[in-house]
């Protein structure tokens, strides 16, 4: 009895809860790569692991990631395939705000398994006009929806018929007339699309499409068989998409804290574009600057605070416990934290300030725990050993640099040398600047001032989709927990013991002494 309290006196003597680990570090500023996890006795493996976090009341996410507002990061396509994930995208905001609402309603309006705008064929084209387009565009499939000129389905032209010996045909003359193809109302999709067309696929044997119509039957839709058993058994995965209340997938979306030509908060221009936000269903929005704890941002959080009393606010960015209860005071639910750390910023090198990540998310945990909001930790993950390490401390993660190459992120593939890149700039380099982003780094909108950038234009692997980049974080996830013996990331928090390691731990932690073949990806 003795000697194992002796031997439990040793760990904890040596690896400290997150109280007295950071009290006695007090004197210096930690980050991810300073500190490590100890191993702790556990019951729980990773795969049983739940990863399920409450940002606000009505925001709960399946699994703590969240893709930056960053223009080279998330745009619908990339908060489609976090959400369906059960992660969150914040849609940024450099781009004209309609736009911006249209970004929005598309993944608010996504049904996930169908094609929401199928290529289409018009009834009077040739045969032959089809199987060029097949060949220039390289399409994998040649069955096509036929339209007339207002949109309204008039037929089905299948594949079987897409070949070179029909090219003198009219469509209209090899299609499946309008009567026989089989159709769905797209108000009858329910809650569940993906068990409606499972259930027409398994009623019509031999039929592989089911196309979408509205009343005046336009074309709104197609679901293909392959994508909708794909899906389908998906849907065993232990991590479910996340919805709102009416069942539609989750979105974000960044606002900025505009000023009018004299230099005062665009009240009236914030609000009337928060509340067509709102209209769309966004589900939160996110005051998302550089310097958070700054009057123009408090005062942008109490205007939507007191103009939308249950909707959810991120606000940001800051790095003390002054700057979460400021922002906290003022409205906001969720308190972005990280001020320096991203993997495109320089505002440390620029302004000389911020704190590494570790030791702000220390000090804002803390604060956001008496004032009862929640925090987020942004910028600065590289792998997943990070995340870990993040949330022992925050509620979620904020992710630019780590999503910057999938191919769900805006932008084209680039090639050099044989290497396939996406671009990846900071919203406070010039470029993001000049798209309009200047206010968030409190600048004026004006590309000919001269401005210190705080953000480099770089750029990324191509990583392929975020289904398999997420897919390795939440691996990680799960083993750090599962190292820890924590079933859930409150038990995590409660559970972490950290100590510092030193430049030769660090460099033991990763592959050395060895010629690497492989790559994790
Ligand atoms: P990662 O490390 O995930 O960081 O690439 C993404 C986060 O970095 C912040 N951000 C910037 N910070 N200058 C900065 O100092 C910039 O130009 C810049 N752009 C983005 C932002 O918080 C993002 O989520």
């Amino acid at each position: 009895m003795a000697a194992t309290q002796k031997r439990q006196g040793l760990d904890a003597q040596f690896y400290l809860p997150a109280d007295e680990f950071f009290a006695a570090n007090a004197h210096v500023a930690l980050t991810y790569d300073d500190v490590t996890l100890a191993t702790l006795y556990s019951e729980i493996l990773p795969r049983d692991t739940q990863l399920e976090t409450r940002l606000a009341e009505g925001l709960v996410l399946n699994i703590p990631i969240i893709s930056a507002d960053m223009d080279t990061v998330t745009e619908s396509r990339m908060a489609i395939a976090m959400a369906l994930n059960g992660g969150l995208g914040l849609i940024h905001y450099n781009m004209p705000e309609r736009q911006q609402l249209s970004e929005v309603s598309r993944v608010k309006y996504h049904v996930p398994g169908m094609i929401p705008d199928p290529i289409k064929v018009g009834p009077d084209q040739y045969v032959g006009d089809v199987v060029k387009l097949i060949e220039e565009r390289r399409y994998g499939f040649s069955t096509f929806p036929v339209v007339d000129p207002d949109g309204r389905l008039v037929g089905l032209l299948p594949g079987h018929v897409v070949k070179p010996r029909y090219a003198q045909r009219k469509v209209a003359e090899v299609m499946t007339p309008r009567a026989q193809v089989h159709t769905i109302q797209k108000k009858d999709l329910g809650r569940d699309p993906i068990a409606r067309a499972d259930k027409f696929f398994t009623e019509h044997p031999g039929i592989h499409k089911l196309l979408v119509v509205d009343e005046e039957d336009k074309l709104r839709g197609l679901f293909t068989m392959n994508d909708v058993e794909r899906i389908a058994q998906e849907r065993k995965s232990q991590f479910k998409p996340a919805r709102d209340a009416q069942y539609r997938l989750i979105c974000g979306a960044a606002v900025s804290a505009v000023r009018n030509a004299f230099g005062e908060l665009d009240r009236e221009r914030i609000l009337n574009h928060v509340s067509a936000l709102v209209e769309r269903g966004v589900d939160v929005v996110a005051v998302s600057t550089a310097h958070g704890h700054s009057k123009g941002v408090g005062e942008t959080v109490r205007l939507l605070r007191d103009a939308f009393p249950k909707l959810p606010i991120i606000a940001g960015n800051v790095t003390s416990a002054a700057g979460v209860e400021y922002l906290a005071r003022c409205g906001a639910n969720i308190i972005k934290v990280g001020q320096g750390p991203g993997s495109i910023c320089t505002t440390r090198l620029v302004a000389g300030v911020g704190i590494p990540q570790l030791t702000a998310l220390y000090v804002c945990s803390r604060a956001a725990a008496s004032l009862g909001v929640t925090i987020l930790a942004d910028g600065g993950i590289n792998k997943s050993g990070d995340i870990v390490k993040a949330l022992t401390l925050a509620d979620a993660v904020v992710c630019g640099g780590l999503f910057a190459g999938c191919n769900e992120a805006p932008g084209e593939i680039i090639e050099i040398s044989g290497k396939l890149y996406k671009q990846y700039r900071g919203m406070g380099s010039l470029s993001a600047m000049k798209a309009g982003s200047a206010a968030r780094y409190g600048h004026e909108n004006n590309p000919n001032q001269k401005v210190a950038p705080e953000g480099i234009e770089a750029l990324k692997e191509a990583v392929g989709s975020v289904d398999r980049v997420l897919a390795q974080l939440i691996g990680g996830i799960q083993a750090g927990m599962g190292y820890l013996g924590a079933a859930t990331l409150a038990e995590l928090k409660k559970k972490a013991r950290y100590i510092r390691v030193t430049a030769a731990g660090m460099r033991e932690a990763a592959p050395h002494d060895v010629i690497e073949l492989k790559t994790q990806q």
